[in-house]
């Protein structure tokens, strides 16, 4: 209140902006779902009180408080929460909780990988936790994703409502917390994000075009194996040749009989059809999301199907219990760690509001959006920063279909292909264009990088938030 304007001499005026200040006291009082976050301090599966800020909550999108509501992680920079960037990150799917970028990727803890024996998972420290340089709200979108929930999910999941409702929390979002208006603000993502969220840079830089409030401080975008053209597929045919996968050749029939083109194949060309195959059969055991990894039975053999099947088999429901030594055994104690009833209390779940929880909830999702190439192309004329990332073996969207959609925005290179370093060894490969886009590569990485190669990207986005060559 002591921030509205000093009451006129007009008796009539002072006394009606006393009342709509009484009148926006109540309100705020009298709708508990108003209130957005709440603090934790403490986690089940975590031995004592958390070493960071961690507040979970809702912000309420739609007519009413009930018809739609966006649960969210925050966890304040651990370094200097008023001057460091706020980011807002999300992970892909489509409809992936943001839960597994947190705890997989960047966030401040993990899982302890131990067999699940009916007791809650174990959750650990991660020493290399992107919040130790930022703040970061992480956001279960779309709605019926993670905790978030929605009158009518269905009605709710396509690509620009996606888009929408993410533009919409963040401003709702700031309004609850206005301390974080001055900060530096990002958007982070990966995998399928690569298509919603450069249409989120694109509507919240239009909002503040518009004048809309409160003005956001947007920055610039990061994202790692990013979705952008769905032509990703025809890559992993000369990226599975130059890993060595497949034969010399075999690879040149591929190029003869297909021509480059190993998404729409004509059912008439037998040649091509036949070399895809015989490629099949040479990848058939190998994990695309790192070629290096060891092969689940439940992870993803789909080589060269699309690419939607790829990602939505590789985040379905586990019917059956994986194998310790696989990295979706990780998945699997969220499962459990999610479902457990002190977890949900700890994070404040408002009781009934959802069932199971589940790590992906991927059906009924409309694409819309199949390009983010002109997004991309916009936010560059407008001068926004990016780094785009990708590990260097992965297979799903493998670095050579990043690199081509990069080269294709013809922007002038300033500073050239050249390793960047982590404690004396190459990190990777970096390039950075005039349209303040750093594209590296991260070396041994896989799909989700920061979950492979967590001492790599660490240091890789700390530089890159502070504005220093990688
Ligand atoms: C599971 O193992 C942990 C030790 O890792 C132990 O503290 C806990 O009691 C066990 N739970 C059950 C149900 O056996
Ligand atoms: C939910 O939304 C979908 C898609 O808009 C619609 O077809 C369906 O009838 C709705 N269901 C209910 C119960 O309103
Ligand atoms: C890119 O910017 C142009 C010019 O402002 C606009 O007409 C176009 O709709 C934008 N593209 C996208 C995909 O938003
Ligand atoms: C880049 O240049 C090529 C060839 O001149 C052109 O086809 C393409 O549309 C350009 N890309 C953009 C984003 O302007």
């Amino acid at each position: 209140m002591n921030m509205m304007v000093p009451p006129s001499h007009n008796s009539l005026h002072y006394f009606c902006q006393i009342l709509l200040s009484l009148v926006l006291l109540s309100l705020h009082m009298l709708t508990p779902l108003e209130a957005y976050g709440s603090k934790v301090e403490h986690l089940p599966g975590f031995q004592g009180p958390l070493p960071f800020q961690l507040e979970t909550g809702y912000v309420g999108l739609g007519e009413s408080n009930d018809d739609m509501q966006v649960f969210y992680y925050f966890i304040k920079s651990e370094n200097n929460p008023q001057k460091d960037p706020l980011m807002l990150w999300l992970t892909g799917g489509p409809g992936c909780s943001s839960f597994s970028g947190l705890v997989y990727q960047i966030g401040p803890f993990v899982f302890e990988i131990k067999e699940y024996n009916g007791s809650v998972p174990s959750l650990v420290s991660r020493p290399q936790s992107w919040t130790k340089r930022s703040s970061i709200i992480f956001v279960d979108l779309p709605l019926g994703t993670g905790f978030s929930y929605a009158k009518n999910v269905t009605a709710h999941r396509n690509d620009w409502k996606l888009v929408h409702h993410a533009h919409q929390f963040l401003r709702k979002w700031l309004i609850d917390h206005p301390e974080f208006l001055s900060n530096e603000f990002y958007i982070g993502g990966d995998s399928y994000s690569g298509i919603p969220v450069p249409a989120i840079l694109q509507e919240i830089s239009n909002g503040n075009e518009k004048g809309l409030l409160p003005l956001i401080n947007l920055q610039g975008y990061l994202l790692g194996n990013p979705i952008t053209t769905y032509k990703e597929d025809n890559y992993q045919i000369p990226y599975a040749h130059g890993m060595g996968l497949i034969s010399d050749e075999l690879y040149a029939s591929l190029q003869r009989n297909c021509k480059g083109e190993y998404i729409n194949v004509d059912s008439r060309n037998e040649l091509c059809l036949r070399d895809l195959q015989s490629f099949d059969e040479c990848l058939s055991g190998i994990n695309t999301f790192n070629i290096l990894d060891s092969y689940c039975e439940d992870d993803s053999h789909l080589w060269r199907r699309s690419l939607t099947e790829v990602l939505k088999k590789s985040s379905s429901s586990h019917l059956t219990v994986p194998e310790l030594s696989c990295q979706i055994y990780g998945f699997y104690l969220a499962t459990k760690w999610a479902n457990d009833e002190n977890v949900r209390k700890a994070l404040h779940i408002r009781e009934g509001s959802i069932g199971k929880w589940e790590r992906c909830y991927t059906t009924d999702f409309e694409r819309e959006i199949f390009s983010s190439v002109e997004f991309h192309a916009n936010l560059s004329k407008k001068g926004y920063r990016s780094l785009i990332y990708s590990g260097d073996h992965d297979a799903v969207v493998p670095f050579m279909s990043t690199q081509a959609w990069i080269r294709d925005l013809n922007y002038s290179i300033v500073d050239d292909r050249r390793p960047w370093f982590v404690n004396g060894q190459v990190g990777g490969y970096t390039r950075t264009y005039a349209n303040r886009m750093t594209f590296a590569t991260v070396k041994g990485s896989g799909h989700t990088a920061p979950e492979y190669t967590p001492e790599q990207c660490f240091p890789m986005f700390t530089r890159w938030i502070s504005n220093l060559p990688l």
